[in-house]
């Protein structure tokens, strides 16, 4: 990188936001060193899949938007790749950082690599090994080529190490997702989402579903809905819903038994802050998603995943999170397991702790010629 470095960072759904927002803050603390510009992809688009995570995260509005939109994964993939590729060869970068493992990540990961631009991978080293998910292939071809891999936990570099990763390019910095979230715990202490669903703290349960492998078999997705269902009738279960699921709910004709049952409460996707509320307050944590496990993990509050794998597994290893699959009798016996409080104490992971954006820049300073 040359002095004033120019680096470009990468958003493009809805994970990405709330990792680039303390990079990006953090980059913008030495404008003398680096300039930064914050392209948006576009794979995700809603107002609030995407606007709200800005205004909530306090993100500048981004310096490019690709508008890339949904498509099967080639197209979305090939989408990003000739767009970016024309940012890449326009505004010609020092660095792109990526973080993360969706197709915006693997996308701009390549593009810029082709053009002999260096890249950084925010998040590298995490493997779930099964490679039906997209995200598993977006990961390790995101590592491979990446010059410098960011990892969050132990696990992630010892991954990086099996394969064969020189070890000069691995820096274990901990998790930057945690910076947002513990930076934006406190606007939280009012409650007003929970007021808006009448529900109490401690006594309901988080729902966020959006795999292809739990959402896309109408089997699958009747089967958890069904239990969640019956679960309501304990706990009340809050689920903002994505837009993949929305689709199969109304396809399968699934919303009217749901609005029938009045311990469910379905709404659009929330923003970053209700979500956190939502989280914090929560008895437990029902999800497929990745992040949601390690929110939950530093949040202490216990988190069932209904996955096969996790990619994440210092989040079990500190008791935080158990996974127990798709089947309806295994997540309903997880789920009283937690009511009844005999989990395990939950311990938060190394370097967890709000300041990993720091930690990145600091080692971008010393990497920077001339420093
Ligand atoms: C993507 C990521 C996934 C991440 C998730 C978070 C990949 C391969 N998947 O999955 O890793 O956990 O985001 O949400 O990158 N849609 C809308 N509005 C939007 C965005 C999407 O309606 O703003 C609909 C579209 O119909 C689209 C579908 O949701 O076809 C799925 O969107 P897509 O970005 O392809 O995958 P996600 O399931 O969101």
């Amino acid at each position: 990188m040359t002095r004033a470095g120019k680096i470009a960072l990468v958003a493009g759904a809805r994970p990405n936001f709330m990792k680039v927002a303390p990079l990006l803050r953090e980059l913008r603390k030495y404008p003398k060193m680096f300039r930064t510009r914050l392209i948006h992809t576009g794979q995700h688009y809603d107002a609030e899949m995407s606007d709200v995570f800005f205004r909530d995260l306090e993100l500048p509005r981004p310096d490019r938007v690709l508008g890339v939109g949904s498509g099967s994964h080639a197209e979305q993939t090939a989408k990003v790749m000739v767009a970016f590729e024309k940012i890449c060869v326009e505004e010609r970068p020092d660095l792109v950082v990526v973080v993360g493992d969706v197709n915006s990540t693997m996308a701009c990961a390549i593009a810029a690599k082709k053009l002999c631009i260096a890249v950084a991978h925010v998040e590298a080293g995490l493997r779930s090994w099964d490679w039906t998910m997209p995200e598993e292939i977006n990961r390790v071809v995101t590592d491979r080529i990446s010059d410098l891999l960011f990892t969050p936990s132990h696990d992630a570099n010892e991954n990086l190490f099996r394969e064969g990763i020189s070890v000069d390019r691995i820096y274990f910095v901990g998790n930057v997702m945690i910076d947002s979230l513990l930076a934006h715990l406190p606007k939280t202490d009012s409650h007003d989402a929970l007021q808006r669903f009448g529900i109490e703290a401690g006594n309901y349960a988080t729902l966020t579903l959006h795999r292809p492998s739990n959402v896309d078999d109408p089997e699958v997705f009747r089967g958890i809905v069904d239990v969640m269902v019956e679960l309501s009738g304990e706990l009340p279960i809050v689920w903002p819903v994505h837009p993949r699921s929305r689709k199969m709910l109304e396809r399968l004709g699934l919303i009217q038994r749901i609005a029938s049952s009045r311990g469910m409460k379905l709404t659009d996707p929330v923003g970053y802050s209700d979500m956190l509320t939502l989280n914090r307050c929560a008895r437990v944590i029902l999800t497929d998603s990745g992040g949601l496990q390690e929110e939950a993990t530093v949040l202490g509050v216990p988190c069932i995943t209904m996955r096969q794998n996790t990619e994440r597994p210092v989040t079990i290893e500190v008791g935080a999170n158990r996974v127990v699959g798709n089947h309806p009798a295994t997540i309903r016996s997880a789920v009283h397991a937690v009511l009844k409080g005999n989990g395990p104490t939950i311990r938060i992971p190394e370097l967890w702790d709000g300041k990993t954006a720091a930690r990145i820049v600091d080692i971008l300073i010393r990497l920077s010629p001339g420093s």
